[in-house]
């Protein structure tokens, strides 16, 4: 089963999305016959970490994968994407994430441990829908100074490029960014610290 898909824009996310709401799926159907199950799906499925190589990553691509039955989106942002964070500080509602969720680690300007790489639970903090990936910075239907970042479909909450909601949103908090760490260069680790704290 393969509980990540590398995807370029949005049609390709909508695939990818479904294919980790399949693998949630099957963990739910699962769940009488758990006996049966390795020691390690039954781990993942209560929330074991997750290594994902990302070596196949290119900019403004995300990966999506599953963790404890969440997406946990995976993207490479360019340097323009990054550029332009330090602008959307006056427009979104919590631009130091004091109020949001995420490991000491990456409670800096970028949201992450490695700037190009962002890591983020893929939950809607408004009523828990997945945002889409919108990378580009150009006008877009739902925001004619789009500059790149998430968008949710299901009541429009907007956040830049780091997952920090825009102000006058219906999401309260910008995207919860999970524990992580770089095992290596390539590959990541969702779930866990470094010192091996979840
Ligand atoms: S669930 Fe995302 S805006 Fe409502």
């Amino acid at each position: 089963m393969t509980n990540e898909e590398v995807n370029t824009g949005r049609r390709r996310f909508l695939t990818a999305s479904t294919a980790v709401v399949g693998a949630v799926g099957v963990g739910f159907a699962a769940v009488p016959f758990i006996k049966s199950w390795s020691p390690s799906a039954r781990a993942r499925f209560a929330g074991a970490p997750v290594t994902q190589d990302i070596s196949a990553l290119a900019d403004g691509q995300q990966l999506v994968v599953a963790w404890r039955g969440q997406p946990v989106y995976i993207a490479k942002r360019t340097k323009e994407m990054l550029a332009v964070l330090p602008q959307m500080d006056a427009l979104v509602a919590d631009p130091k994430s004091d109020a949001s969720e995420q490991p000491a680690y990456a409670k800096n300007e970028n949201r992450s441990i490695k700037p190009e790489i962002l890591v983020l639970v893929g939950v809607c903090t408004h009523l828990g829908c997945a945002p889409e990936l919108y990378a580009e910075i150009k006008p877009e239907p739902f925001d004619p100074n789009w500059k790149g970042g998430y968008f949710c479909p299901c009541h429009k909450s907007r956040y830049d490029i780091a997952g920090r909601v825009l102000k006058s949103m219906p999401a309260p908090l910008n995207l919860p960014v999970p524990p992580y760490y770089f095992a290596d260069d390539n590959t990541v680790v969702i779930g866990v610290d470094q010192k091996g704290a979840a």
